[in-house]
């Protein structure tokens, strides 16, 4: 069951889907891959302002499992800008304490792509400034049924009996076993939908939707929603105490 925690009033676990960079592209008469390329850039400096606004866990949306439906070009300037982002910027993650994971399904993504998603991993796996969490090639309903799947799996091998299987269970085979649920989710571009990002863990999170879009949003505007969510109160189906 979802619990109140008391422990601070800001948001632990921040998570966003970062949305809009196409349409950022499309004012200034620039192709969508201009548009992705600055959303990239903006990535480093949330990170960066995670410390101050007392988030410890976050969680970016950069690819979901409907992207594919792109087209080529967009996809694969998509994949290189991961590879190539992910190379760049590796030595500043690791000394700067970041400590990076993936999640999502690394089947359908290219080799030489999952082996620096791995590299990455294990190279920053001592760090624990800010944990931060890149959802490629992840989607909600996905992830629960990759989850079921290996749940199924260790009920057949006789691991997991049927009976036992409650709502602490499941999320133990989900991508984001080892993080806490987001208390708080923003969106940027004015969309007001979820588009199948992190559908059990955010049953209790805070929504959060911006006009802004990715890659003009910043540490400023961050913040700013970051203190909003401290003046809200979270009941969890509950009263006020
Ligand atoms: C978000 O920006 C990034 C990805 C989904 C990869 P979009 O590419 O969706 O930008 P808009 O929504 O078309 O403006
Ligand atoms: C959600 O944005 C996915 C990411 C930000 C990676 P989309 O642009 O793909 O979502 P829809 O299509 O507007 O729902
Ligand atoms: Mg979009």
């Amino acid at each position: 069951m979802a619990k109140a925690s008391t422990e601070q009033s800001g948001p632990r676990h921040v998570a966003i889907i970062m949305d809009g960079n196409g349409r950022w592209a499309q004012m200034r008469g620039r192709p969508r891959l201009f548009g992705h390329h600055a959303g990239a850039k903006r990535v480093r400096e949330i990170v960066e302002a995670c410390p101050d606004a007392g988030v410890k866990f976050l969680t970016i949306f950069a690819f979901s499992t409907e992207n594919w439906k792109r087209t080529q070009s967009e996809v694969s300037g998509l994949m290189s800008l991961f590879q190539r982002y992910i190379t760049g910027e590796a030595k500043a993650l690791k000394e700067n304490g970041i400590r990076v994971r993936f999640i999502g399904d690394r089947m359908r993504l290219a080799t030489k792509l999952v082996d620096l998603m791995d590299d990455l991993e294990l190279m920053t796996s001592d760090n624990d400034r800010v944990h931060l969490t890149v959802a490629i090639n992840y989607g909600g309903r996905d992830e629960v049924a990759r989850a079921t799947k290996r749940l199924a799996q260790d009920v057949a091998d006789g691991k997991l009996k049927p009976a036992n299987v409650d709502e602490e269970t499941l999320p133990k085979y989900l991508d984001t076993h080892v993080l806490p649920d987001p208390d708080l989710v923003i969106r940027t571009s004015g969309e007001a939908r979820i588009s199948n990002f992190l559908l059990w863990q955010s049953a209790y999170a805070e929504y959060d939707f911006l006009d802004t879009l990715w890659p003009d949003f910043s540490a400023e505007e961050f913040h700013k929603v970051v203190s909003r969510y401290g003046k809200r109160e979270r009941r969890y189906g509950g009263v006020k105490a």
